[in-house]
């Protein structure tokens, strides 16, 4: 179900980073599919590639890493030049791992910590020059675990939680100029990598939805759904939010 007429983002332009899987090439999709024109990003060319054709409809293939600043930045110009100008930016990209901070190495809390926090300054920062002004409107992937400390997740807490605190200074620093730039908090999403590395037995899936409110994983489309919305100029007026999008799991363990 969708409560977006078809032709809502026509005329709009998106980029979305980490967009070749998961959360990130539905929302890709859903841009795709209500009009925008979209460029994906991935660090594998031939992911990219088949997200493109999964996405039909003019979209573009990028390949480069998102801790390269300078390989971003061409990827952005590249889409921008494309394109015409950049309306939404989704900072996406993200790495995970499941570990006890005694079984993780300095090199393996700072890959994380690359990718999430410094790779969502990246997109944001190299972006900036090519937005369409004002109206543009930035969103980045966060996590509950950006509150709820997790046990063997140090490194995606901690790079979570600044990406929450990014979001907000760079909302008060952009804002004059009509950019937007809000966060979206996934809870649990079907079938995708990163739940595959938390959750990695059904027992383990059952345990965990048996705590959030709403009793189940999300479905990819609805965060897709969430990241229209914040995009949307029906979101005109929100910036410097993180929208939780988890069935209730932010409200604590719901589970009797
Ligand atoms: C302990 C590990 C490890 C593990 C890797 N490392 N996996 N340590 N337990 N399971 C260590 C390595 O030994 C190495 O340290 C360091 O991490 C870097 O690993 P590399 O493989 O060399 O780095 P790289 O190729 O850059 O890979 C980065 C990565 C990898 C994050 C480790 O998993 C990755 O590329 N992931 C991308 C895909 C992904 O994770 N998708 C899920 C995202 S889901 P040493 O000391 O040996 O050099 C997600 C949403 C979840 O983020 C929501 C929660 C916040």
């Amino acid at each position: 179900m969708s409560a977006f007429p078809d032709g809502l983002l026509d005329g709009k332009t998106a980029f979305v980073a980490g967009g070749t899987s998961g959360v990130n090439l539905a929302i890709a999709l859903r841009m795709s599919e209500l009009g925008a024109r979209v460029a994906v990003l991935g660090r594998n060319p031939e992911k990219a590639h088949a997200a493109a054709d999964t996405l039909g409809r003019g979209a573009m293939a990028l390949a480069s890493d998102v801790r390269d600043y300078a390989a971003t930045q061409e990827s952005l110009r590249r889409a921008s030049d494309a394109f015409g100008g950049l309306d939404i930016v989704v900072s996406g990209a993200a790495g995970n791992f499941v570990a006890p901070a005694l079984d993780m190495s300095a090199n393996g809390f700072k890959a994380v910590i690359d990718i999430d926090l410094i790779g969502t300054f990246n997109v944001f920062r190299a972006c900036y020059d090519f937005l369409r002004r004002p109206g543009a409107s930035l969103i980045t992937l966060s996590a509950g675990q950006a509150t709820v400390p997790l046990v063997g997740q140090s490194h995606a807490c901690a790079a979570k939680a600044g990406i929450n605190h990014l979001v907000r200074v760079l909302a008060m620093e952009w804002g004059p100029t009509g950019v937007r730039v809000n966060g979206l908090a996934p809870g649990p999403v079907a079938g995708t990598e990163g739940m595959a590395r938390l959750t990695s037995t059904e027992e383990a899936v059952q345990r965990l939805s048996s705590r959030i409110p709403m009793r189940r994983y999300a479905h990819g489309h609805e965060i897709a759904e969430a990241a229209v919305f914040l995009c949307s100029a029906s979101a005109s007026y929100i910036t410097g939010t993180i929208l939780d999008c988890d069935g209730g799991a932010h409200l604590g363990d719901s589970s009797t």
